[in-house]
């Protein structure tokens, strides 16, 4: 198990790149093995998660071939799939097991989807329930957890009112609904990433959207792509807020996707007071890609609530780390779904920061963490609790503490930013 210091920084500047977007990876990759013909991904995530979609692809029957600049993944249509011999293991990744759990619906076989401990202990109802009104039966442990049964079939549309905001849902029912005869419609609480609904239209799907709600046409004819992967906001964030720590940093992330429902982390930042610019955005295959730039500057303070928090629901964990280095700090409220990520990211984010010298309440739905006015941080030994980013938020926060701070289980970062470390330190000048 690897262990990270992180020692203060003096400022960073430059240009960086950060790995492609994981949400999109995954969609680009299970719409390719869903199309006729060979898809080209440039820029596809190293993260482990993804690589946990390509394999699950791979057990499936799909010709996945991994190069250094592509990954190309020769489809078999929408009812080519082979059944797995084995169970299919999504590892750490939710992304993987739902949106998966929504294709093996509509296949004429059984599969078993599974993952590491964190994924077995996450909540599967939310997808089983949707999936199991299209016509599939679906057996899971207490009805919740992983591993999942599949018993795949023809499916039928359906209608579906979502209880709870996640993109990873909506995204399994549209993928049911891709093999349903008719058409399936889905309707969001609050709009959450859209990234399913452009990929679709991109491989050809009829897909239309109208407010919160989603229709698909299903059994179309999907079309293999080339396509090239935007870079993570949800990565590139950490640099953000590191930029926003260190006194006198500049820093340029290049090539970032800017899918305004992933933006709305940016407009936070720069309400509280972040200069942010947005340079050279264009349009690519229906979502907005640009370079962001950023100065250090004091920032003033926040609350993220409501609606809001479905919009950054990844990029929390950095602001409440952030907190601490703003004027008045930062609430987070009406998030409990932090409580069922990677990890219960409102208890590790409290225990951690507790440790760095920060003052934390916690709430059931979120925590309060207060602004500069108290004791600057100081250096701490951190557990992230296996989860990639709260070992990343509590890094960047170390940044701008007194003393070292050592970060356990480091290599956790994996699952969505293998190079996270390397990066940080020649910037930061570790
Ligand atoms: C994701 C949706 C979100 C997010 C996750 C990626 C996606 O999860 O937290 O990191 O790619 O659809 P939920 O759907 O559980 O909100």
């Amino acid at each position: 198990m690897s262990r990270q210091i992180i020692r203060p920084a003096r400022s960073l500047s430059g240009s960086l790149r950060v790995p492609g977007d994981k949400s999109i990876s995954h969609r680009y990759a299970i719409l390719a093995a869903l199309a006729e013909g060979t898809s080209e991904l440039r820029n596809y995530s190293p993260a482990g998660d993804c690589a946990s979609t390509l394999n699950c692809l791979e057990r499936l029957g799909i010709a996945v071939e991994k190069k250094t600049e592509m990954v190309r993944i020769t489809g078999s249509g929408l009812s080519g799939l082979k059944r797995s011999r084995r169970e299919l293991d999504a590892g750490n990744s939710g992304t993987t097991m739902r949106l998966l759990a929504g294709v093996l619906a509509g296949q004429a076989f059984e599969s078993t989807l599974t993952g590491d401990d964190s994924l077995r202990h996450r909540p599967m109802r939310r997808v089983i329930e949707p999936l199991a009104a299209m016509g599939a039966k679906i057996r899971a442990h207490e009805n919740e957890y992983a591993p999942l049964e599949i018993y795949g079939g023809q499916l039928h549309p359906v209608d579906y009112a979502m209880p709870v905001p996640s993109a990873q849902v909506k995204s399994a029912i549209l993928l049911a609904g891709l093999q349903a005869q008719g058409t399936t419609s889905v309707t969001e609480p609050v709009r959450t990433r859209d990234h399913t609904e452009l990929a679709l239209a991109e491989f050809g799907a009829d897909v239309r959207v109208d407010g919160r709600t989603v229709r698909v046409v299903g059994q179309p004819r999907l079309e293999a792509r080339q396509l090239t992967v935007p870079g993570d906001l949800s990565s590139a964030v950490f640099f953000l807020a590191a930029a926003l720590i260190v006194p006198g940093s500049n820093l340029l992330v290049e090539q970032v996707g800017l899918n305004p429902t992933r933006t709305a982390v940016l407009d936070f930042l720069a309400s509280m007071g972040a200069p942010i610019s947005l340079v050279s955005v264009e349009m690519r295959h229906g979502e907005l890609v640009g370079d962001v730039e950023i100065r250090y500057a004091e920032l003033s303070g926040g609350r993220v609530a409501g609606e809001a928090v479905a919009a950054m629901i990844d990029e929390l964990p950095m602001l409440a780390a952030l907190a601490p280095y703003t004027e008045q700090g930062i609430e987070i409220r009406d998030a409990r779904e932090l409580r069922v990520k990677e990890s219960d990211r409102i208890a590790a984010l409290a225990a951690n920061l507790h440790r760095m010298g920060a003052q934390v309440e916690e709430f059931s739905d979120g925590l309060r963490v207060a602004g500069r006015s108290r004791e600057k941080l100081r250096g701490a030994e951190i557990d992230p609790r296996g989860d990639h980013r709260i070992a990343m938020a509590l890094a960047v926060a170390a940044l701008g503490a007194h003393g070292q701070t050592s970060i356990r289980d480091a290599e956790c970062t994996d699952v969505s930013f293998p190079q996270f470390f390397p990066v940080l330190g020649k910037l930061a000048n570790l």
